[in-house]
């Protein structure tokens, strides 16, 4: 379901003589590589960087790769005490999501079991007055991009002008993203981008656990619909709702864990990372945010292989 081609993708399909051929895809592969380093240039000018430091470029695809340990632990902050490893452990569903929040939340349960499809699922929640933040928001956030792209991006909730277009990550944060993702080849044809919360908090206050509880049901829902074959989950909020892990988002980023949608016959792999508005005023995190953005590259590469090999047996 991933349509995504890795980044350099020879041309398939040639009439020439193979001779002839041979140089075409040569300049298509060319070509291919140097848009994906001008993606890589503009996401570090995005992340400001303004100064070239060394004589040779150096291939930091190359390089090793950085690893998911935190970050040193600033001082006076204290972390959370380390919780159990998360790379290929199958997640307990967040349960302290799936209960409580009254009789909004099991109004929104029946509500969105009963959407059949995407479209109905928008009118479901168009309809639903069980959360506040619909009385005091301008539009409805659905969602953007590709139902079909088999990459699911999770944020948190619209801000100002999501709100005032009613389409997620088209602020500050998601031209970042934006340009997060055309570094390793995606866009948004590729992806599709869904909120937890599908409406902006007033003054983008951090939304309560109570309409977290309420609204998953609907973003529960839209993951059966579309059948994701893998989720990034972006910021702490994200992660805590879809996984039930509250360790920081510092200790849970760039492993890949899985998600258990009641619905889906099998967990969904999921990537934690930071949030763009956090990488936005974080300068220490983006070395990490690249490693992630790596990672989520090399996981759709060895997709793409595999289903290639599975075609052909
Ligand atoms: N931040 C989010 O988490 N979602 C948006 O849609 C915009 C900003």
């Amino acid at each position: 379901m991933i349509s995504s081609a890795p980044p350099i993708t020879p041309t398939s399909r040639c009439s020439r003589p193979a001779h002839h051929r041979r140089a075409i895809i040569s300049v298509t592969d060319r070509q291919a590589a140097a848009r994906d380093r001008l993606a890589a240039l503009r996401l570090q000018l995005a992340w400001g960087a303004d100064e070239a430091l060394a004589e040779a470029p150096q291939d930091r695809l190359r390089a090793p790769i950085p690893s998911a340990t935190p970050l040193p632990t600033p001082l006076g902050a204290t972390l959370p005490p380390d919780g159990p490893a998360v790379a290929g452990q199958p997640l307990a569903p967040p349960q302290a999501f799936r209960r409580g929040g009254g009789e909004a939340a099991a109004r929104a349960w029946e509500l969105a079991a009963r959407a059949a499809s995407r479209e109905e699922l928008r009118a479901a929640l168009a309809a639903f007055d069980g959360c506040a933040l619909a009385a005091t928001a301008t539009n409805l956030v659905f969602s953007d991009g590709n139902p079909d792209a088999g990459l699911v991006l999770i944020g948190e909730a619209p801000g100002a002008e999501e709100d005032r277009t009613g389409l997620p990550f088209v602020g500050a944060a998601g031209q970042l993203l934006d340009a997060m993702l055309a570094s390793i080849g995606l866009d948004r044809g590729k992806v599709l981008i869904l909120n937890v919360l599908p409406w902006r908090p007033p003054g983008n206050r951090t939304p309560s656990d109570e309409e977290i509880t309420i609204c998953l049901p609907f973003l529960l829902r839209h993951l059966v619909l579309v059948r994701p074959l893998r989720l990034v989950l972006l910021g702490a909020l994200s992660t805590r709702a879809l996984t039930g892990r509250s360790e920081g988002i510092r200790r849970l980023r760039g492993r890949w864990t899985e998600v258990s949608v009641p619905g889906l016959e099998k967990p969904v792999p999921a990537l934690p990372t930071y949030h763009p508005a956090y990488l936005l005023r974080t300068q220490a995190a983006k070395r990490e945010a690249w490693a992630d953005l790596l990672a989520l590259r090399r996981a759709l590469d060895a997709d793409i292989e595999k289903s290639q090999t599975l075609t052909k047996l």
